[in-house]
């Protein structure tokens, strides 16, 4: 009988992105995933370390897996409980002595060794396995091919952890050394998830636009080349990528934007602060005028692009008049959606350690000022799409029957009425209402003659007979 694995996934896309590729190692184990903690064999919590809240996720999460492993083990199944991702680096062996009930504990990199790992438990190797190693062998040499197909929209991780060090963040401990994949071989992923439906895909990296791969041709390739390279594979429409730093978007790549139409006008590029006192103190290396021209030139480039942004308010040393240039700066640049966060002290980060800490009554405070700014500005943007025809990738149902909910260029969730067979597809869709977070609208049909309609539209998006 196929045993059964559960992975339950936290934090960013690179986690997403590993626990697919997790789940392609253990394959040849004999484990096929499912959706329900209860009935696994293996459950494996892919974590994430980057603020406290999500660390202490983990721990509640340990807390309500305990009574089924109890009752599995009273029926004389055993079920293995390991525990990977970005808290499993931080905290290794500590991990086992906190939540005894973790079979396993294992960093990042390491995911490769998964098999190897779960042998010797299954051996009989008790009393927990760490493996938080940041091995010289890259993992992505030595995990399988990718099994199941991801869908219409796919990720492909290029690039891996990140030499900033900026002075809030953990991921330089968590993920290790910046670290790109070779050209040859991102193409080959690529084009094994386009033969395996994907019309759009998005390079991750915690640092994406640092790429700097080996090209095929001897030569360092950095990514406005790969994506270049990558539009080229006939049946991909989209490309997207995240996250990048303001620092590495260089000429190549802005004008990689002007050039390839299948790069969606969409982009995640985080600024943090609008404060140059605050920036400084967090090493991000560039200034607000710095991002502010970096986004110019993006828009000069490609006129429709949007933007979406990470900020964090509270940091240490924020005055009220750093927060007002945050403010100023989201104005300014005008975004179509971002994300914002109180400051976190993250264990063993140098910010942790400064000693004027915001209070927690003013983060809030703040936070509600920049969320609401941001939010109107999501709005007016999501509005402004009312009247306009779109392509919509569409990828999954929607809460009611007979709805889809598809993907606008720029990362809008889009609600259509049409029949599921149309998931997977590329259509054009009328935009008649917006809201906060999403668009709705009406499939372009020619009324009986819809079905040929929606047809060719698939068509001339795929490329497919
Ligand atoms: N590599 C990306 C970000 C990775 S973490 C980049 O360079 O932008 C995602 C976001 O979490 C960050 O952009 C930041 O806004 C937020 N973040 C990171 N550490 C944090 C902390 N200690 N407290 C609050 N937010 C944090
Ligand atoms: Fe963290 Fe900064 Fe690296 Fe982004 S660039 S992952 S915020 S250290
Ligand atoms: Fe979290 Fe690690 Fe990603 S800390 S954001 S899972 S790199």
């Amino acid at each position: 009988m196929p045993k059964k694995l559960y992975i339950k996934t936290y934090g960013c896309q690179m986690n997403v992105y590993d626990s697919v590729r997790m789940a392609d190692a253990l394959a040849p184990l004999g484990y096929a995933k499912t959706a329900s903690p209860e009935e696994a064999d293996f459950v494996i919590l892919n974590t994430c370390h980057i603020r406290e809240k999500a660390s202490e996720k983990v721990y509640s999460e340990l807390g309500r897996l305990r009574p089924l492993k109890a009752a599995a083990a009273a029926e004389g199944r055993q079920v293995l409980l390991g525990v990977a991702g970005c808290v499993a680096q931080a905290e290794g062996e500590e991990m086992l002595r906190r939540a005894p009930v973790v079979d396993l504990v294992f960093g990042p990199q390491t995911y490769h060794r998964l098999p190897e790992m779960v042998t010797r438990l299954l051996a009989g190797e008790g009393g927990g396995l760490v493996d938080t190693d940041f091995p010289l062998e890259s993992k992505f040499d030595h995990l399988p091919e990718e099994g199941a197909s991801q869908g219409a929209a796919a990720f492909l991780s290029v690039q891996e952890g990140c030499d900033k060090f900026c002075s809030f963040c953990v991921v330089p401990y968590t993920r290790g050394a910046e670290f790109s994949r070779p050209v040859a071989e991102v193409v080959a992923e690529a084009k094994r998830l386009v033969a395996s439906g994907a019309l759009e895909i998005t390079l991750l990296g915690q640092n994406v636009n640092a790429y700097h791969g080996d090209g095929p041709d001897g030569a360092t390739w950095g990514l406005g080349r790969l994506l270049r390279r990558l539009a080229e594979i006939e049946g991909l429409a989209r490309l997207r990528y995240t996250t990048s730093h303001p620092r590495d978007m260089d000429a190549e790549l802005i004008a990689t934007h002007r050039d390839e139409p299948k790069i969606m006008p969409y982009l995640h590029l985080p600024v943090q602060s609008g404060s140059d006192r605050i920036l400084s103190a967090m090493n991000r290396k560039h200034s607000a005028d710095d991002y502010r021209r970096i986004v110019g030139e993006l828009r000069n480039a490609r006129p429709d692009l949007a933007l979406s942004s990470d900020f964090i308010v509270g940091f240490p040393g924020e005055r009220d008049l750093d927060f007002a240039a945050t403010l100023r700066l989201v104005t300014d640049v005008g975004y179509a959606q971002a994300y914002s966060f109180k400051y976190s002290p993250r264990p063993g980060t140098p910010a942790s350690s400064i000693e004027e800490q915001v209070p927690e009554a003013i983060k809030t405070e703040r936070l509600s000022a920049l969320q609401q700014l941001i939010d109107a500005q999501q709005l007016a943007f999501n509005h402004a799409k009312i009247g306009e025809r779109l392509e919509v990738l569409l990828e999954k149902p929607g809460k009611r029957a007979g709805q889809l909910i598809g993907r606008s260029p720029w990362m809008q969730s889009v609600v259509v009425e049409a029949p599921e067979r149309l998931i997977g597809h590329i259509i054009e869709v009328d935009i008649e209402a917006a809201h906060g977070n999403s668009l709705a609208g009406r499939v372009v049909t020619l009324d009986c003659a819809s079905e040929s309609h929606i047809a060719r539209t698939v068509f001339a998006q795929t490329g497919a007979a």
